[in-house]
């Protein structure tokens, strides 16, 4: 029975292919301050700072490639529904693939006007430089959400979380909100589960996976093909 399957992802997930998560022991924000890079004010203070940031993590993410967890998922929409709510910037599900994926978190790919949020600009093989406008004059600014900024997309993810069959939650400490609250809206029917190496504390109703994205993925999906 084709039945809808909704995946919440995070930097986890990307980790295989060689991008770095936020919390972990290289994480991001291990090595850079939210405040300097990753918020309004900071973008206020010093745009060429924050730039730099997005524009050497936009440069890693096209060196690296989608691994087996985001082609897996890419593949089982021959079989379910399948709608990836993700809280990565990076690309690498819909290169993979994948047609359904909502980013809440904003895209790395692509640039937003500075003044108009809604005028939003492919990247492509460019990066962002001070001086480089949008169509009003304005300049341009990555299209990621900063700490202080709305999430994106929040209703559509809600109400394909609250249709869910199943939920599938991969490389996401569930520590940043509103995103991570939204996986409490999937009703009592729906099948629950969690991968991840470690985890502190399982929310209500999951089954854990141990390992990794690229080790529990595969097989698990494999299984939903059946
Ligand atoms: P985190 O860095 O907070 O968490 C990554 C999670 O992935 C951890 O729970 C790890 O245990 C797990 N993990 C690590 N390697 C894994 C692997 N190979 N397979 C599966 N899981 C693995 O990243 P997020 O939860 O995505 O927001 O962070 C949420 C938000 O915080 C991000 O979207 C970003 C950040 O600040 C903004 O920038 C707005």
């Amino acid at each position: 029975m084709r039945e809808k399957v909704v995946v919440f992802s995070g930097a986890g997930i990307s980790a295989e292919s060689g991008l770095p998560t936020f919390r972990g022991a290289d994480g991001l924000w291990r090595n850079h301050s939210v405040y300097d890079v990753a918020t309004p004010e900071a973008w206020a203070r010093d745009p060429q700072l924050v730039l730099d940031f997005y524009n050497e993590r936009r440069q890693l993410l096209r060196r690296v490639q989608p691994n087996a967890a985001h082609r897996a998922l890419a593949a089982l929409e021959q079989y379910h529904e399948v709608v990836i709510v993700t809280q990565n910037v990076d690309d690498l599900h819909e290169r993979a693939g994948s047609r359904g994926v909502i980013h809440l978190h904003g895209e790395l790919m692509k640039a937003r006007s500075s003044e108009r949020e809604t005028l939003v600009y492919p990247l492509g093989e460019r990066d962002i430089q001070l001086g480089d406008l949008c169509e009003l004059g304005s300049q341009l600014r990555p299209h990621v959400v900063w700490f202080g900024e709305s999430v994106h997309n929040t209703d559509q993810a809600c109400n394909h979380i609250a249709q869910a069959d199943k939920l599938l939650v991969v490389g996401t400490s569930l520590s940043v909100y509103p995103a991570a609250g939204f996986i409490t809206l999937a009703p009592d029917k729906t099948e629950r589960y969690l991968i991840a190496p470690e985890v502190d504390s399982l929310p209500d109703g999951f089954v854990w996976l141990k390992g990794t994205a690229a080790e529990q993925i595969p097989p698990l999906l494999q299984s939903w093909m059946n």
